[in-house]
């Protein structure tokens, strides 16, 4: 089997991380412990951990014309991620992201989108063909919410399996979940979409068979310490997260829907796939940074290996 074809949508930029002893309050000055400036962005980390597990990678999305823009595109191609569908658009300036991470791993994100904000339907029409081709479509909600639809819409009609992470969450049109394979929110981006609430996991299943009445053919709800939870048309299933020290959880969604789409692509039942992309996930956030944290193919695969019952949640 050749490798699978996965294409990214979505935004790409640089994270500006500090860590902190704790995260400060409204009004509150904290001195960081450490800082960090390196490549980030919803989509691009998606993509560099689908290139670096194992899948032919496209991005599609927007840098600016400047040194931020040119370290990004060559980071990304280093990683193995195919830029010929990233635009350098002189109109705006590459996109930034403001994070503080707390001494357990948890974080506090701001974005100044730049040109992941003028990503169009024309950056989707310029990689039609390459969409067309791909085993799996993988996008987020960090660019224009009209350009991600447009991009779901023409996986769709060609039938290429859709993974829509919907973060940041938006509200979406009814009508767009048909178009959706596999839906993967966090149990609070979940409660947003449905607008039903998800403190328990049977409050989580209601919210998420909800959603699945509006044409989604899979709702995979991810569940931090508590793993995820596989919702379709004909059963629920828990699959428990696999403990680890957090460090950094910047990126554990990222490194989580990736595994998920190449597992997937690869031919791995929703199940298996979502055990793996736990894993990944929990690699992930014993790492700090969220792109440079991400697992290669033979990280996972040792650290799988390692995994025993005694460290499932
Ligand atoms: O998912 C993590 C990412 O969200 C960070 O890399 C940051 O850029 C924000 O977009």
């Amino acid at each position: 089997m050749g490798k699978p074809v996965i294409t990214v949508v979505g935004s790409i930029h640089v994270d500006y991380t500090v860590k902190l002893p704790r995260l400060p309050s409204i009004g509150e000055t904290v001195i960081g412990l450490d800082f960090k400036k390196s490549p980030g962005g919803k989509g691009a980390n998606q993509a560099v951990a689908a290139a670096r597990l194992g899948a032919e990678t496209y991005m599609v999305g927007r840098v600016g014309a400047d040194e931020d823009g040119r370290i990004l595109i060559d980071n990304l191609r280093r990683n193995g991620v195919h830029t010929d569908y990233v635009r350098i658009d002189p109109t705006s300036y590459t996109g930034i992201a403001l994070i503080m991470v707390d001494a357990y791993g948890r974080n506090m994100i701001a974005v100044a989108s730049g040109t992941d904000a003028r990503v169009s339907k024309e950056d989707i029409d310029s990689a039609i063909d390459r969409i067309r081709e791909s085993d799996m479509i993988l996008t987020q909600l960090e660019i224009p919410i009209e350009t991600t639809i447009y991009a779901l819409e023409k996986a769709y009609e060609a039938g290429v399996t859709t993974i829509l992470n919907p973060a940041p969450c938006r509200e979406l049109p009814s009508d767009v979940y048909r178009k959706i394979s596999i839906l993967t929110p966090n149990r609070v981006e979940l409660s947003m979409l449905a607008n039903m609430p998800t403190a328990s996991l049977s409050d989580v299943e209601k919210a998420a068979r909800s959603i699945l009445d509006l044409g989604v053919e899979a709702v995979v709800v991810t569940l931090g310490e508590e793993g995820a939870l596989i919702v379709d048309r004909y059963s629920s299933t828990h699959v428990g997260a696999i403990k680890v020290e957090a460090v950094d959880t910047t990126g554990a969604g990222d490194a989580f829907n990736a595994a998920l789409a190449v597992a997937l692509a690869e031919g791995k039942s929703l199940k298996d796939a979502v055990f793996i992309a736990n894993a990944a996930a929990a690699l992930k956030i014993t790492r700090m940074g969220a792109q440079e944290g991400l697992p290669r193919r033979n990280e996972l695969e040792e650290f799988l290996s390692k995994v025993k019952s005694s460290d499932r949640v």
